[in-house]
């Protein structure tokens, strides 16, 4: 069977790999501990450590000034990308849970980023469609209701500038996208990875970063 050239992530491998990345700074490791400890029945949620460098590196690699995020949870993701934003950046993240979302405003204004970013609490879908028609945003991060992605693709996409970048968290959704008769979220991440690929309107790639990551960009 095709496995490309891939080597096994190993729990050693994976350690070695957060030992050859940017450390997570103060906050970020606060928010991370605090996450677990007060949260533990639901912090899987939160983006793997080596996607908050990953996140952040792309920030700085497009020189994206507007970012547009779905799904905030206790705020890891959007704070690695403020971090990275230039002085006069924003960052708009969209969720609608008040209290997982009351973390993420504690850890910003820790790390002095909280004037950069916009939490607004409503169903995504309605935020983004809200927001001006035209081409504005650099940079868009989904990682929130594995049913609407569709719907929030089909917003963002027209409203990404030439060039910008988008990236999709969970494309593997824990490895049930390959079953032939899946169903539920499974069934609406593989429509949604078919409608990506049948996408013109962008190039995109998909990797295996940690639940599977596709990176597009806008042509
Ligand atoms: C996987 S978590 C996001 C993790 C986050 N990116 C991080 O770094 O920790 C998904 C989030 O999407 C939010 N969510 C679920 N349905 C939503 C909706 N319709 N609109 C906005 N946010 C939603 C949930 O409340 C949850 O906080």
């Amino acid at each position: 069977m095709a496995k490309g050239n891939g080597t096994p992530l190993t729990d050693e491998l994976y350690a070695y790999m957060l030992g050859h990345n940017p450390p997570l700074d103060p906050v970020q490791r606060m928010l991370v501990e605090t996450t677990h400890t007060q949260l533990p029945l639901v912090a899987g949620k939160q983006v793997a450590e080596e996607q908050g460098p990953l996140l952040a590196f792309l920030v700085r690699l497009t020189g994206a000034r507007r970012i547009v995020e779905i799904g905030t949870f206790t705020g890891l993701s959007a704070l690695s990308m403020a971090q990275a934003l230039p002085s006069d950046g924003t960052l708009l993240t969209c969720d609608v849970s008040e209290e997982w979302t009351e973390y993420a405003r504690t850890a910003w204004a820790k790390a002095g980023v909280a004037d950069r970013i916009e939490l607004r609490i409503a169903p995504a879908l309605r935020t983004l469609q809200d927001l001006p028609a035209e081409p504005h945003i650099d940079m868009a991060f989904i990682d929130a209701d594995k049913d609407n992605y569709i719907a929030y693709w089909d917003e963002l996409v027209p409203r990404m500038r030439p060039g910008g970048l988008l990236a999709v968290d969970n494309v593997f959704y824990h490895g049930d996208v390959t079953d032939p008769d899946a169903t539920g979220l499974a069934a609406a991440i593989k429509d949604f990875n078919a409608h990506v690929r049948a996408d013109d309107r962008v190039d995109s790639v998909m990797l295996a970063v940690a639940d599977g990551l596709t990176l597009a960009r806008r042509r």
